[in-house]
């Protein structure tokens, strides 16, 4: 599927979507207080005129099962023929997923969760506008979504939103902090695409061009903003999003998400936490840790390209340098000063073994308590 990329998206852009697509009424998914914050609500109000419209927003951070699921029977009975995404990455994949359940409803929502190969039909035209530089949610064809706790994400490319419409004026009203953990996951995801067993000449093309971006663009998109920083930076999030929907992430995302659950640490922060150790660490060395069937000479030809982008001369000194980066925005990485104890087993059972399996070195039980124990000093 082709998606449509509007940059610096408009009210009058809206305006003439809904003439296009003959849109009469509208499914608005969007955050709480952050719609009225970002500047999303007057925006949308202004484009919106005359155009009925059902909003949701009664659902927590990282979608729950259930949450979609209230979303999904509001949405039936409202009638709409289109749905807008605004907000941050949990609210594009609420719309994600109430769109694919409610055009999917012949087949029970939790075994779509389980096993999304069942969905066979495309929802509603889905625009997303992302109001925080970060998640890429709006380039890709999967969404988050937590039944009993557990997080499963569900990939299917009837998921990919129609249309993307990108504009940094939404991202003016976030925090520094906030800012500085969205644009550290949009630099994960970058790497950890470019390295990934999935990759492609295209994603790694994407991933490039994001890090490339967020390397110059970020620590100045969070210290002292302004419209050229905070543009590079939801345009680099876009393609790091474009670049993980062809080759998903690797380890340091797989392990990320019990950081979030069990210590409230956020996404970006929490993959940031271990990204400069596996920088180092996924330098093969032996053919026999060698996830990716392209060998250690194009594994090694990865690390030399990478560093070449952080400007450093090799991988530890590329460990270091994204600490460092880390550091000057402000995003604390020690374990012990974050209140982060007593997690080896709890992280290494709560691992995501798919995105695991992506990463280019085999990371056994053992190594991972190492890198996590490395961490400590
Ligand atoms: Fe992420």
């Amino acid at each position: 599927m082709t998606q449509i990329l509007i940059e610096k998206i408009s009210s009058s852009d809206l305006k003439e979507i809904f003439t296009k697509y003959s849109c009469n009424k509208i499914f608005l998914v969007t955050g709480k207080s952050s719609y009225r914050h970002s500047g999303a609500k007057d925006f949308i109000e202004s484009a919106i005129e005359g155009i009925e419209y059902v909003q949701f927003s009664e659902f927590e951070q990282n979608p729950k099962f259930d949450d979609a699921i209230r979303g999904v029977e509001i949405y039936k009975q409202s009638n709409c023929d289109m749905i807008i995404a605004i907000g941050g990455g949990s609210v594009m994949d609420m719309a994600k997923l109430i769109n694919v359940f409610s055009s999917n409803s012949h087949i029970d929502s939790l075994e779509i969760v389980q096993n999304p190969k069942l969905i066979s039909n495309k929802g509603k035209t889905l625009v997303a506008i992302p109001t925080t530089a970060g998640t890429g949610s709006e380039a890709t064809h999967f969404a988050v979504v937590y039944h009993n706790k557990k997080k499963y994400s569900v990939a299917h490319d009837f998921i990919m939103p129609d249309i993307v419409g990108l504009n940094s004026i939404f991202s003016f009203s976030q925090s520094k902090y906030l800012t500085a953990c969205s644009g550290l996951d949009a630099l994960s995801q970058a790497i950890e695409s470019y390295w990934s067993v999935g990759a492609t000449n295209e994603s790694k093309n994407y991933a490039k061009e994001a890090i490339q971006l967020l390397i110059q663009y970020l620590e100045e998109c969070v210290i002292s903003p302004n419209v050229k920083s905070r543009d590079a930076v939801i345009h680099a999030a876009y393609l790091a999003g474009k670049a993980i929907n062809i080759s998903k992430t690797t380890a340091a995302h797989a392990i990320s998400y019990a950081f979030t659950t069990y210590f409230s640490i956020p996404h970006g922060h929490a993959v940031f936490l271990t990204l400069p150790e596996f920088f180092e660490y996924n330098k093969v060395l032996l053919k026999k840790d060698m996830n990716d069937p392209r060998g250690l000479n194009y594994n090694k030809k990865n690390i030399e390209e990478l560093c070449k982008l952080l400007q450093v001369k090799n991988e530890t000194e590329g460990k270091l340098f994204l600490k460092e980066y880390a550091e000057k925005i402000e995003v604390e990485l020690s374990f012990s000063k974050l209140g982060i104890k007593d997690f080896e087993n709890l992280i290494v059972r709560n691992v995501n073994i798919e995105r695991l399996s992506n990463n280019p070195r085999n990371v056994s039980e053992k190594e991972l308590i190492e890198i996590l124990k490395s961490k400590k000093v």
